[in-house]
C-alpha cells in the first residue's frame, strides 16, 4: 500500500465527463487532503509535484490522443519520482493511443505510474452515442479503481508498464465541425465567447473562428439557453455512421502495475 500526504487531481474537461469521473475518484480518496487543477480553467505556469504526494490525470480523447491544448499544460508539470494515476475518458469509439501519450508525457517528467484506466462518457461531439455515460457503474468502477492502485508494492520497480494503445501516435484529423448557433434562442449573454477555452469565438460578430475552434462542445454544455449544437447536412450523415458503427456500449479498461 502506497503512502502519500496530498492528493492532486489534473484534469481537462470541456463537456464535464472528465470532471465527473475524477470527482468520482477524489471522492473516493476523499480522507486525503486534495488540490483540483482544472486545465480549462486553470493556467498553470509551473508545478512541481514532491515524491511524497499523489497525482490523478486524466483527459478526454481527442482523435484518439490527448488533447492537444492539454498537453501543452501537461508538459509544465513535473514530478520527483512522484507516484501517478491516469485515466482517459472516451465516446465509445476507441481510446487509441490517448493513455501511452499520456504515460509518455507525466513519466518523462519524472512521475512513475501506477495504473491507468480509459473510462467511456457521452461522445461531446456526437451526443446520442453513450448518451447515458458515465453510469453509476462506471462511476462506481471509477471509485474502485482509485482505491485498487494504491495497492502497490514498496518500493515502487521504476520499470515501464504495459498500457494498451501504440508509442508511434495515431495521426490526428482536423474535427470539420464547429458549433452553431440558434440565433432566435441566444439570449446574448456572451459566456461561450468569456468561456471559450480558446477564445476562438468573436465578441462582436459572435462567430466562430473555425481555424481556431477545437470543436470541444463547451460552448454548447454550458449554454444557459441550449442555443448551440452541432449542425449541417455534413455532421447530420457523419453522426448517422457515427452511430451505426459505434453504438455498441464499451467497458472500462484498468491496469494496475502489481
Ligand atoms: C475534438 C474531439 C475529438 C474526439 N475524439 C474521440 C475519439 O477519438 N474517440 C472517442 O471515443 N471519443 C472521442 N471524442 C469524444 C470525447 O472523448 C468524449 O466525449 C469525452 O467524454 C469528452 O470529455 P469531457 O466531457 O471531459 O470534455 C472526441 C471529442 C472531441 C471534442
Amino acid at each position: 500500500m502506497i503512502n502519500f500526504d496530498k492528493l492532486n487531481l489534473i484534469y481537462f474537461s470541456a463537456t464535464g465527463t472528465t470532471t465527473r469521473i475524477m470527482s468520482a475518484m477524489g471522492n473516493a480518496l476523499s480522507h486525503y487532503p486534495q488540490t483540483k487543477y482544472n486545465l480549462l480553467t486553470t493556467d498553470i505556469e509551473s508545478l512541481h509535484i514532491p515524491s511524497t504526494e499523489l497525482a490523478i490525470f486524466g483527459v478526454p480523447v481527442y482523435s484518439g490522443r490527448v488533447p492537444k491544448i492539454a498537453l501543452d499544460t501537461l508538459r509544465r508539470i513535473k514530478g520527483d519520482g512522484t507516484p501517478a494515476i491516469l485515466f482517459c475518458v472516451y465516446g465509445n469509439r476507441a481510446f487509441d493511443d490517448a493513455l501511452v501519450e499520456l504515460q509518455d508525457v507525466v513519466e518523462s517528467n519524472g512521475f512513475v505510474v501506477l495504473s491507468a484506466a480509459a473510462f467511456v462518457a457521452q461522445h461531446s461531439i456526437f451526443p446520442h452515442i453513450a448518451a447515458d455515460r458515465p453510469d453509476a457503474s462506471d462511476l462506481e468502477k471509477a471509485a474502485a479503481f482509485a482505491i485498487r492502485s494504491l495497492r502497490v508494492e514498496m518500493p515502487i520497480e521504476k520499470e515501464k508498464f504495459h498500457i494498451r494503445g501504440n508509442h508511434s501516435y495515431r495521426n490526428t484529423k482536423n474535427i470539420p465541425f464547429t458549433p452553431r448557433r440558434n440565433n432566435a434562442a441566444c439570449n446574448g449573454c456572451g459566456l461561450c465567447i468569456r468561456q471559450c477555452p480558446v477564445q476562438a469565438i468573436d465578441p462582436n460578430t459572435r462567430r466562430i473562428d473555425k481555424s481556431l475552434c477545437l470543436s470541444c462542445a463547451h460552448c454548447i454544455a454550458i449554454c444557459p439557453s441550449h442555443a448551440k449544437r452541432f449542425g449541417g447536412v455534413l455532421y447530420w450523415y457523419a453522426s448517422r455512421k457515427f452511430k451505426k458503427a459505434y453504438s455498441t456500449p464499451q467497458e472500462p479498461y484498468m491496469v494496475y502495475r502489481s
